[in-house]
């Protein structure tokens, strides 16, 4: 039996893609931070078949990370796959500037940081398992990152702050790929779909337009489609291959990317 790990699976668009794995035959580790929606889902995986677990863990906290990192160690000794789908959108949360537990600008934190560090935790799993794939989800709102305040402490908006966060997820996944050729892992990334009808939407005060549904079918192509084997560093805009932001094929700006980021978490 295959397993994944979705993180943000409690809601939303992860909480589609979570049930579907199951409906597939995956052995699903249901990643969230409210364990009452996190093992109700468990429980609608398993009447449906499928085999499932709850991992609680809070991202705003790099260590709450390493001991979810630690968790799904002890759940499996390897990982098919690896979604990192969790996500606070442009609005939602108390207006100004919010940092995590550990003083990084939230977004930046909680949409990127946390799965770069959760992915390297990950990464001998990973190649336990290979063939596997990683899906970093990411979206077509993008914004170059600014090398002078990647913390936005000097001009902030939720709004760049979450596009931001995006991009880096995206630069990430263009590094993983060159980093992980041969290896037997896979990394690509996504913008699922565009205003799906999810918490994080509403809470935005925008009208959904497009359905979960959508989103899920996009991930899962990145996740399971024969047609990505041995595709490695995509972006897709919901289900075709795309051009993110031109700081993604920046080799220069990944590399400080990536060196802020090996700092931020310890690694
Ligand atoms: N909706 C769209 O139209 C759209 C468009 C482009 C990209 N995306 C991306 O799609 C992904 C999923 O978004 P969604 O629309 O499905 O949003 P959602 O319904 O708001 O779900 C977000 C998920 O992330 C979890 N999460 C948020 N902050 C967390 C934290 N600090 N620690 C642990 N888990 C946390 C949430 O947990 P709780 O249930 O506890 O809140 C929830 O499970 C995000 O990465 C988002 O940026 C969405």
């Amino acid at each position: 039996m295959k397993t994944a790990l979705i993180t943000g699976a409690t809601d939303g668009v992860g909480r589609v893609v979570a049930r579907e794995l199951g409906k597939q035959g995956w052995r699903v580790l249901v990643h969230g931070r409210n364990r009452e929606r996190g093992e109700a889902l468990v429980r609608e995986i398993e009447r449906a078949g499928g085999k499932a677990s709850f991992l609680a863990a809070d991202l705003s906290s790099l260590a709450e990370v390493r001991q979810l990192a630690e968790a799904v160690k002890k759940a499996t000794s390897r990982l098919e796959l690896l979604v990192n789908n969790a996500g606070i959108g442009t609005t939602g949360h108390a207006p100004g500037r919010l940092t995590s537990k550990d003083g990084h600008e939230l977004r930046f934190a909680v949409n990127y940081l946390a799965g770069f560090l959760l992915t390297y935790l990950l990464m001998p799993l990973l190649k336990a398992g290979t063939p596997s794939r990683i899906v970093n989800v990411a979206s077509a709102g993008q914004q170059a990152i600014d090398f002078d305040d990647v913390m936005l402490t000097r001009r902030y908006s939720g709004a760049d702050a979450y596009r931001q966060s995006k991009l880096a997820q995206i630069m990430f996944t263009v590094d993983l790929a060159e980093e992980l050729k041969g290896s037997g892992v896979i990394a690509n990334a996504l913008h699922p779909s565009t205003y799906m009808n999810t918490t994080m939407v509403r809470q935005s005060g925008v009208t959904p337009v497009s359905k979960v549904e959508t989103g899920a079918e996009a991930i899962l192509q990145l996740a399971v489609s024969p047609k990505l084997e041995g595709r490695s560093g995509l972006y897709f805009n919901v289900m075709s291959e795309a051009r993110a932001n031109p700081q993604a094929y920046d080799a220069r700006a990944r590399r400080q990317l990536r060196e802020l980021s090996l700092k931020l978490t310890g690694l």
